[in-house]
């Protein structure tokens, strides 16, 4: 009884050194193709998908939102800097595609089709604004804290989530920046 677990035991140290060894090897192989236009494998692409929306998930949900995220001021402060900073990546109604919305792997969502989201809207509200705030590690999605306060990346909140209702005409007039008011904050 007790030799065959020992038996055992041994059997699973060799294989556990086997695999380590295998990882080591396929790393440095160069075998691996890291380019942004080969697809990850679907079992890659599930772990990194999973691994993205439940680090979210944790890490925003203590994150509070402001009472005032519905109100008028935020959106048209939030349209200006979303049209200078985010539109190259997550499009808007009169941008359909860009060299980085093809190009990019995984590619940015376009934020001007409506959410069809299993998150409830605070949840997606704390997801927002954590990921802004933080960005996405591997992607292209940067962090904006750098240079840009918390109050600030409220108003892109509250900006994208009316994007997709906003015909092109609407758009336009949200995101026009009023001469000089470009650091007006808080
Ligand atoms: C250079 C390209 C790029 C720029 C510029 C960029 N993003 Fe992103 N963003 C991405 C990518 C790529 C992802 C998705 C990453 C992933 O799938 O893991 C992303 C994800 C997001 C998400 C998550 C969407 C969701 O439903 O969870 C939000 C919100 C977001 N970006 C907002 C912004 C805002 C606001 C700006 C401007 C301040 C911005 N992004 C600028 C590339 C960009």
């Amino acid at each position: 009884m007790f030799t065959r677990l020992a038996t055992t035991l041994k059997w699973l140290v060799f294989l556990g050194i086997l695999g380590v060894a295998a990882l080591l090897f396929y790393i440095y192989s160069g075998w691996y193709q890291i380019g942004a236009d080969v697809p990850h494998h679907k079992v890659t692409y599930w772990m990194l998908e999973t691994l993205r929306d439940n680090s979210i998930k944790a890490a925003s949900s203590t994150v509070e939102i402001p009472s005032d995220i519905d109100s008028p001021e935020r959106l048209l402060r939030g349209g200006p800097d979303y049209n200078e900073m985010c539109v190259s990546c997550h499009l808007s109604p009169n941008l359909s595609k860009t060299d980085f919305s093809i190009g990019l792997y995984p590619s940015p969502p376009n934020l001007t089709d409506s959410l069809v989201d299993y998150r409830s809207q605070a949840e997606r509200r704390q997801a927002h604004f954590w990921v802004i705030k933080h960005g996405i590690k591997g992607s292209a999605m940067p962090s904006w804290a750098p240079g840009h306060d918390d109050e600030r990346i409220w108003d892109m909140v509250a900006f994208i989530e009316r994007l997709p209702e906003l015909s092109v005409e609407q758009y336009q007039i949200i995101t026009q920046r009023a001469s000089g008011s470009s650091n007006h904050h808080h």
